[in-house]
């Protein structure tokens, strides 16, 4: 209890000396901060001395790097220029050799010139001796030109007469050539003439030997005719006339002459096979019977038969064969037609019709010319050819009979 007896002006005294006491900490402490603070701005300062420092040194290290490389890059064209010498010491060496062996050369070029010159001195000298003997030449030529000249007048002179000559020789040949193309015309003119006398020799003889060939058969011919009329004789004239009617029938239709010979003859003996038939069926003064009728129509084929194997120049035997054929096949042997009948035959046809019909039978009496223009008319065409039915209307129609005038009859 005796501390709280302690007064409070002990207290406040020691209060105030702590106060006291703090404030002069305070000035203390305040000393002590303003001492840290100079040290603190000194230490700032030392420190941007240093990094200045710094910033110098890494400048100067910089610079050194780059002499460095300057030093470097010297170097490299140090090296490059001393190669490029050491090159041209090189060159120069070369062009020095070649100069000097130029040097050489030229002295050489200038030995081989004054060779040249020597040489060409020595032709100028030889010249002067060939223009010397060129002038020489020269007058031996114009003597020789002259010389010329009057031998190319003397050529000329001889040419002119060469030609001259020429021209009479080509005169000549021509002459020649005429005389033999006359001479040549005239061998050709007298073979012409020779042949045209050897063929008509030559034809003559055919002609004879035609004509007595002619005249052998028509003997033939008129024994065989004179035969059937023997034994037939109301068709005595029959046959003659028909071959006169084919003969006249075919030259109006401008047949050949030697074409109207052979109809003619086949005409004269048309009827020959009629020997065959019994004579009294020829003659029966009546109608025929069938049989006989049959017996009548066999003489075309035994006419073919009989003359066959003669020779004739003309289809006679054919022809005799064919004239009972009809164009429409209504004839007899064979029944042809049309163009299967031999145009001889188609003739005689129409002449037997016109002659049979125009003269007397034993069986009738003649039915007149008129009569028979009128049938040939109307078989015109069907039995009978048109062509030949129409040649002998022309010859016939409005006559008073198949007369023909005595020249047919040769
Ligand atoms: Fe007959």
């Amino acid at each position: 209890m005796k501390k709280i007896e302690t007064t409070d002006a002990e207290i406040a005294k020691r209060a105030a000396d702590l106060i006291i006491a703090n404030k002069e900490l305070l000035f203390q402490n305040e000393e002590k901060a303003k001492r840290v603070a100079e040290l603190v701005l000194a230490n700032i300062e030392k420190a941007k001395r240093v990094a200045e420092l710094v910033i110098a040194n890494e400048e100067k290290a910089k610079r050194a790097a780059d002499l460095v490389i300057a030093n470097e890059e010297l170097a490299h064209q140090n090296e490059q220029r001393a190669r490029r010498v050491a090159e041209l010491v090189i060159a120069n060496e070369e062009k020095a050799k070649r100069a000097a062996e130029l040097i050489i050369a030229n002295e050489e070029l200038a030995y081989q010139n004054q060779e040249k010159a020597k040489r060409v001195d020595e032709l100028k000298i030889a010249n002067a001796e060939k223009a010397k003997r060129a002038a020489e030449l020269i007058i031996a030529n114009e003597e020789l030109a002259f010389q010329n000249e009057e031998k190319a007048k003397r050529v000329a002179e001889l040419v002119v007469a060469n030609e001259e000559k020429t021209k009479r020789a080509d005169e000549l040949i021509i002459a020649n050539e005429e005389k033999a193309k006359r001479a040549a015309e005239l061998v050709v003119a007298m073979e012409v003439k020779a042949k045209m006398v050897a063929e008509l020799v030559i034809s003559k003889l055919e002609a004879i030997n035609h004509e007595k060939l002619q005249l052998s058969l028509m003997e033939t011919i008129d024994i065989a005719r004179a035969l059937v009329e023997l034994r037939d004789p109301y068709t005595a004239g029959h046959e003659k006339h028909v071959g006169d009617l084919a003969k006249a029938i075919g030259a109006e239709m401008g047949l050949d002459e030697e074409s109207i010979v052979g109809l003619k003859m086949a005409g004269l003996i048309h009827d020959i096979g009629k020997i065959a038939v019994p004579a009294e069926i020829l003659t029966k003064p009546s109608a025929l019977s069938g049989f006989e009728e049959k017996l009548v129509q066999l003489h075309p084929e035994q006419g073919y038969e009989l003359l066959k194997d003669i020779e004739f120049p003309w289809p006679v035997a054919d022809m005799v064969r064919q004239h009972h054929e009809r164009i429409d096949g209504s004839g007899y042997p064979l029944g042809l037609r049309g163009d299967q009948i031999l145009p001889g035959a188609k003739i005689l046809a129409v002449a037997d019709t016109l002659e049979a019909m125009s003269t007397h039978r034993p069986y009738r009496a003649a039915l007149g010319l008129p009569a028979a223009i009128a049938q040939i008319k109307a078989e015109s065409g069907k039995q009978l050819d048109a062509m030949v039915v129409s040649a002998a209307v022309k010859l016939f129609d409005g006559k008073e009979s198949l007369d023909l005038g005595g020249g047919a009859t040769d």
